[in-house]
C-alpha cells in the first residue's frame, strides 16, 4: 500500500536562487495522520508544500530532482487539475481563495470547475458547510465575514472537494487565539469524521501539540527532526533549530530536569499545574 504522501530525495532550487530551497528531503505520511512542519523563516516549508500540491514543478520551474507521490501517483507526472482532486490546499490568506457573491457559491466553486452534477454538488456543499459550522452564513457575502469566518469558508471549499490530503500553510496566522484553537479543533474533527490526512505548516506549536501525530523540523531545506510532539519538543535539539517551543513546554522541561515532573509526554498547563501541586509535587 502506498502511503498518502511519499517524498523521496527531493531537491528544488528556484531559478533566481543560488542555494536549494529544499534539499534531499524525505518524508512519509500515512493516511489519517496529522503532521506538523516547523522551522525558521526561509527554511523551505512553503516550497515543500508547493511540491506536494504540484505548484512545484508545474508552476514554479527550477532544478528539480527526487520524487513526490500522493496516494502513489507522482506529482511531477500528474497535472494540477487532477491533483486538486486528491490534495486540498489552503492559502495563508483566505482572501486569495474567496471571491464569489455568496459563501455557498464560494464553497461550490471548485466542484463547479470539475463539472460535478448539481445534486451531488448540493450534497457536498451542505456537508462542508455543516462540518465547518458555517451553514448560517451560506447566503452571506464573503467580504462581510470576519477573518475567522473567511478561514472556515475557505476550508469548507477545500473540504467540499473531498481531498484525501489537506495541506495548510500557517492557517492560524490571521486568527485570534480562540479562533485559531477552533480551527485546530476542526482539523481533528475532519480527520476523525472523514479520515482526512493533514500536513500543516505552523509556528504556534502549542495549539497543535494535542492533535499532531508527528512534528517534522526543517532547517536550510533539510529535514533535521521527525518524531512525536514529545520527541521533538521535549528533546534538546528543537530550540537550536529555531523551533518556537511553547513556553509551557520549556517550563515542563525545566521541572523535569529537577525531577519534579515526568518528561515523557507534552503536558498542558492544567496537567503541569496538577502534577506540581499533586502528591510528591512541589
Ligand atoms: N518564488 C520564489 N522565487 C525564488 N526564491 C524563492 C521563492 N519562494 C521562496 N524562495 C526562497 O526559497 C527559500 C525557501 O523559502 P520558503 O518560502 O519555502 O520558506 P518558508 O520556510 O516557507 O519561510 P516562511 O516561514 O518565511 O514562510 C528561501 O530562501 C526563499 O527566499
Ligand atoms: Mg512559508
Amino acid at each position: 500500500m502506498p502511503a498518502m504522501l511519499e517524498v523521496e530525495g527531493l531537491s528544488f532550487r528556484y531559478p533566481e536562487s543560488r542555494r536549494k530551497a529544499v534539499s534531499d528531503f524525505g518524508l512519509r505520511v500515512e493516511e489519517g495522520e496529522i503532521v506538523v512542519l516547523a522551522g525558521p523563516s526561509g527554511c523551505g516549508k512553503s516550497t515543500l508544500l508547493r511540491a506536494v500540491n504540484g505548484l512545484v514543478p508545474h508552476m514554479y520551474s527550477g532544478d528539480y530532482s527526487g520524487d513526490v507521490r500522493v496516494a502513489g501517483r507522482s506529482v511531477k507526472a500528474t497535472d494540477m487539475r487532477e491533483l486538486a482532486q486528491t490534495v486540498g490546499f489552503l492559502f495563508q490568506n483566505p482572501e486569495n481563495q474567496i471571491f464569489m457573491f455568496s459563501v455557498e457559491r464560494d464553497v461550490a466553486f471548485g466542484l463547479e470547475n470539475l463539472g460535478v452534477p448539481r445534486p451531488e454538488m448540493r450534497a457536498r456543499v451542505d456537508e462542508a458547510l455543516r462540518l465547518l459550522g458555517v451553514e448560517p452564513l451560506a447566503q452571506r457575502a464573503p467580504h462581510e465575514l470576519s477573518d475567522g469566518q473567511k478561514q472556515r469558508v475557505a476550508l469548507a471549499g477545500v473540504i467540499a472537494m473531498r481531498p484525501k490530503l489537506v495541506i495548510l500553510d500557517e492557517p492560524t496566522s490571521l486568527l485570534d487565539p480562540k479562533t485559531a484553537s477552533e480551527l485546530v479543533g476542526l482539523v481533528a474533527r475532519l480527520r476523525k469524521e472523514l479520515g482526512t490526512t493533514f500536513l500543516i505548516v505552523e509556528h504556534r506549536l502549542d495549539l497543535l501539540v494535542g492533535v499532531a501525530d508527528r512534528m517534522v523540523v526543517m532547517s536550510e531545506g533539510r529535514k533535521v527532526l521527525d518524531g512525536t510532539p514529545a520527541d521533538v519538543l521535549l528533546g534538546e535539539e528543537a530550540e537550536g533549530y529555531g523551533v518556537a517551543v511553547p513556553s509551557i513546554t520549556r517550563l515542563q522541561k525545566a521541572l523535569a530536569r529537577e525531577g519534579l515532573v515526568s518528561g515523557s509526554r507534552v503536558m498542558t498547563s492544567a496537567e503541569l499545574a496538577a502534577a506540581v501541586e499533586g502528591p510528591g509535587g512541589i
